[in-house]
């Protein structure tokens, strides 16, 4: 039996999400989580904050919670430190951020290097940082969308695992622009999470390979003559 076989019959990956606040895509991780046949268990959600909505939603699905409170910690490090701890604890073996709106150590980065993985709401390279739904309308593009990487100590810089574009439309403001580029995270985020619990990433300098199997889709024009 392939690995992937095997490990979806028996010991699932275990992953920590990481969350701030509305937990969207969370909810499409604890949704594919879920399936019978997803290779990840979300074994516990860790927020920053306390009373977010992400909690409830892990709270209902029966997921384990943890706040650190990143305001009860003298620095970044000692926050990153109690982080760490925790995950290890709950013997944590992949951790996605999604929507965790705090910067990590480049310590944290390193000891969970190639284990570390975010979803960022444009297509990478363009746009890293905030506010990419408006950066993206004020600069005229008319594709758009989400990336899913590994998280190196640069913000918003590490290898590409998967991305999803979306159409930039005319009546376009930042808020219906958003919702496409979500509805396109929450598709992406378990996919790229699935290939990376099959084991089926490589690493090749900044680029990541994947084997097996895909439908890249082809391309997508935007405007497109009918
Ligand atoms: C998403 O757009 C994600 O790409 C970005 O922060 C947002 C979090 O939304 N990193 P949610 O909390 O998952 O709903």
């Amino acid at each position: 039996m392939p690995d992937r076989q095997r490990r979806s019959r028996v010991a699932r990956l275990k992953a920590a999400v990481l969350v701030s606040g509305r937990g969207s895509n969370l909810q499409a991780l604890l949704d594919a989580g879920r399936t019978p046949d997803f290779p990840v268990e979300i074994a516990l959600v860790v927020s920053n904050l306390p009373d977010v909505p992400a909690l409830e939603r892990a709270k209902a699905a029966g997921v384990a919670t943890k706040v650190i409170d990143h305001r009860g910690f003298a620095d970044r490090a000692a926050f990153d430190q109690a982080l760490d701890t925790t995950l290890r604890a709950a013997d944590v073996e992949v951790v996605c951020l999604a929507g965790f709106m705090r910067l990590l150590t480049a310590g944290f980065v390193e000891a969970w290097r190639n284990r570390l993985i975010n979803i960022h709401p444009s297509l990478l390279p363009s746009f890293k940082g905030l506010h990419t739904h408006r950066r993206a309308l004020a600069a005229g593009v008319t594709l758009h969308g989400c990336t899913v990487h590994f998280v190196t100590p640069d913000l918003d810089d590490g290898p590409i695992i998967a991305q999803a574009a979306v159409p930039v439309l005319g009546d376009d403001d930042e808020d219906r622009l958003a919702a496409r580029v979500l509805t396109a995270e929450h598709r992406l985020y378990p996919l790229a999470l699935r290939l990376f619990a099959e084991g089926r990433l490589t690493l090749a300098g900044r680029r990541v390979l994947v084997s097996g199997d895909v439908d890249a889709g082809g391309a997508l024009f935007n405007p497109a003559l009918k």
